[in-house]
């Protein structure tokens, strides 16, 4: 759901024409231009990224830019202690599923000076979630290494994410980078499959029962817990995005 944003700033890198030259910029093209005045340029902006997101769901393969729809995350892992219970989960080979459908509500521009603030509001009618995992952890006293596949589903997200960033130059052009990102998504429905976690798949099926019918309280621990490890992954996925928008190309001069 955090990747939203960085879904999007992929999308504007894997615009970049080929060029020969060392910097690959993203070329507006038939994108319409933004305004310089951030009240005028939110909905602009909007306009941009509902264009790109459904235009660029097969990524660019001569760009080297992969596919969204899914989109693949290598691995991750969260750490996690609160309470009684504590330890690491790692994922891999995670494919989300839905960023196509995805539309953005609502953006909220601020700039002071060379600092931004952007709020986003957007909204996502279903992401479908796959991949491996692996877990060390305490329950009370017990330790649990559940090791499996796990298929997730969220239904009806809205996602509000807030960031920081300031604006800076670079080969005669500005950029933004972006310096903390927040983002708390709202989801309607949530269903969830896994394996692995008891040797015993009965055991498994009452584990995964309980799972589903407290998924909100476990979902709205888990989300501000684990901010540690998803924020940064953020940060840079988005940032390593960024330095190919220049932010001139999407602005009417303003004489
Ligand atoms: C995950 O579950 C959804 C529905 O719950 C299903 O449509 C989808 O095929 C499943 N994906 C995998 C890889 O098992």
């Amino acid at each position: 759901m955090q990747y939203i944003l960085a879904l999007v700033c992929l999308l504007g890198s894997s615009y970049v024409q080929a060029a020969p030259a060392e910097n690959k910029y993203l070329q507006a093209g038939d994108l319409p231009k933004c305004s310089e005045n951030p009240d005028e340029a939110g909905d602009c902006v909007k306009e941009i990224m509902n264009t790109l997101i459904p235009r660029l769901r097969m990524g660019d393969p001569d760009l080297k830019i992969p596919s969204y729809d899914p989109l693949t995350i290598d691995r991750m892992s969260f750490q996690y202690a609160s309470g009684a219970v504590s330890g690491r989960i790692s994922v891999r080979n995670v494919k989300l599923f839905g960023f196509a459908e995805h539309k953005i509500d609502k953006i909220n521009i601020k700039v002071n000076g060379d600092k931004v603030k952007l709020r986003i509001v957007s909204k996502l009618p279903k992401m479908n979630i796959v991949g491996n995992y692996k877990a060390d952890m305490m329950v009370n006293q017990l330790q649990l290494k559940p090791k499996g596949n796990f298929n997730v589903t969220l239904f009806d997200v809205e996602n509000h994410v807030s960031t920081d960033g300031e604006i800076y130059k670079k080969d005669g052009h500005r950029f933004l980078r972006l310096t903390d990102i927040d983002a708390s998504p709202k989801i309607g429905d949530m269903v969830i499959k896994a394996n692995g976690i008891f040797p015993d798949p009965e055991l498994d099926e009452l584990a995964l029962n309980v799972a589903n019918s407290h998924w909100r309280d476990i979902y709205g621990i888990i989300l501000p817990e684990t901010r540690n490890s998803w924020a940064p992954l953020m940060l840079r996925l988005i940032n390593e995005a960024l330095i190919h928008v220049p932010l001139d190309e999407f602005t009417k001069s303003s004489s």
